[in-house]
């Protein structure tokens, strides 16, 4: 698939079944990660890549951080945290490890981190995957960051589902770029 067809093409895909990335993928995917724009070259994503068996420490996590913010959460809730990761094959979590005392801002770290993950998500379409950003409470949660072997200062910046789409793929849906055009005030 071409650039500008990835690009005008990729829509989320919240349903995805097996196969999985296969490891040629992930590289790819990976390879595409790297090349995004670094305001200062810092290099602030980290990916933890998480198959098969790993994703249910992912969802042990988010069920320990659940019980630690909201200690009386009910089974059903702690059941679906649980399960949360295992809703692909694949869970690339994309984090931004920081440097707040660097003279580059914070948010132009945050930023290339986001760029970084924009780039999978791209790389999964044009590779014929099916990929979902999500983020949600676990990714502000701290205890969470701390079990992935993140500091407070750190950002998740997304749990990037990835895998092969399954059911049917939404239509493109129309969006004019001249709805978001501002001209500069006199
Ligand atoms: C930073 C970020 C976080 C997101 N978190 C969630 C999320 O937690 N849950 C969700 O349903 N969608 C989330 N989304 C939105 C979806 O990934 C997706 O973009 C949205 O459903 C629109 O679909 P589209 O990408 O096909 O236009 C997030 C998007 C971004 C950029």
């Amino acid at each position: 698939m071409d650039a500008i067809s990835a690009l005008h093409g990729r829509v989320s895909i919240a349903t995805l079944g097996q196969p999985g990335p296969t490891s040629e993928q992930l590289d790819i995917m990976l390879r595409a990660a790297v090349r995004a724009p670094d305001h200062g070259v810092l290099r602030p994503w980290r990916f933890i890549v998480l198959q098969g068996s790993e994703r249910e420490a992912l969802g042990d996590i988010f069920v320990q951080a659940c019980l630690r913010s909201a200690p009386d959460s009910d089974t059903e809730t702690l059941e679906k945290m649980r399960r949360a990761p295992l809703r692909a094959p694949m869970v690339v979590v994309v984090i931004a490890e920081t440097d707040p005392d660097n003279r580059i801002p914070l948010t132009d770290q945050l930023l290339a981190a986001g760029a970084a993950a924009q780039n999978i998500m791209l790389a999964a379409h044009a590779l014929g995957l099916g990929g979902m950003w999500r983020t949600g409470d676990m990714a502000k949660n701290t205890l969470v960051k701390e079990r992935l072997g993140f500091a407070e200062k750190d950002e998740i910046i997304g749990f990037l589902y990835l895998g092969t789409p399954t059911g049917s793929i939404k239509r493109v849906p129309a969006n004019d770029p001249a709805r978001y055009l501002r001209a500069l005030p006199q």
